[in-house]
């Protein structure tokens, strides 16, 4: 089985996991450096790390328009049920909830979560998804923690992980992450945005090829990568 894990900025991502499209921290309409509109997105799964709008900015107009299931933490999906977000599971930390994808567990970030109207959003967390053989581990917004650690007892095919530095960990600690994760492949997210989260993509690419035994998958936005198992 194949799986394709496609990059639209940001931290916005989806997995397409035939028949199933999962978008993950939906955040397209004013996200900068997506070309995507809200509108043109498909999906039947959206999950969300945290509130901040960067991360939620779509999520309740997409999901009211495909009907897709939201999976966040308890605060969020109250939220969302609000504006009349029909389907939703609220999770929180160290749970795992069975979707017809796979199994999707809420794991712990360092990061705060006030959704954007000022609502209490919780706790900020991260995903450990799996879909048919393949694990992938999304850590969502986060500083460093060497509990992060806990998500390789079982080896990981794909971390996501930020590296834009001022709101998250950046291209050091990512490097540390990714060391204590030991994935297969790991790709960069959260950077680029904005002049603030401005990164050299390519230095942290050859730091990973040099310091860790992980593979760096740079993708630019709007592209995908495919993980075969
Ligand atoms: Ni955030
Ligand atoms: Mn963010």
């Amino acid at each position: 089985m194949s799986l394709d894990l496609t990059w639209f900025g940001h931290a916005t991502w989806q997995i397409q996991a035939p028949p199933h499209w999962i978008v993950i921290d939906p955040f397209f309409d004013e996200n900068p450096v997506c070309e995507q509109s809200a509108e043109k997105v498909e999906c039947d799964y959206i999950l969300l790390t945290h509130g901040h709008f960067d991360h939620v900015a779509d999520a309740a107009a997409i999901a009211k328009r495909t009907g897709a299931q939201v999976l966040a933490n308890y605060e969020i999906t109250n939220w969302l049920r609000k504006q009349g977000v029909a389907s939703v599971m609220g999770m929180n930390l160290g749970g795992t909830f069975r979707t017809k994808f796979g199994a999707v567990k809420l794991t712990p970030a360092l990061h705060s979560s006030m959704l954007p109207d000022g609502a209490d959003g919780g706790v900020a967390g991260g995903f450990l998804l799996e879909i048919g053989k393949s694990r992938i581990y999304f850590a969502g917004d986060t500083a460093l923690f060497s509990d992060m650690s806990l998500n390789a007892r079982k080896p990981i095919d794909a971390a996501i992980l930020p590296i834009g530095d001022l709101f998250t960990m950046g291209i050091e600690d990512s490097i540390e992450a990714i060391k204590l994760l030991k994935p297969e492949y790991v790709l960069p997210s959260h950077y680029g945005t904005w002049p603030q989260i401005a990164q050299d993509v390519e230095d942290w690419a050859r730091r990973v090829r040099a310091e860790t035994s992980a593979v760096p998958v740079v993708l630019k936005s709007g592209e995908s990568f495919r993980l075969e198992r």
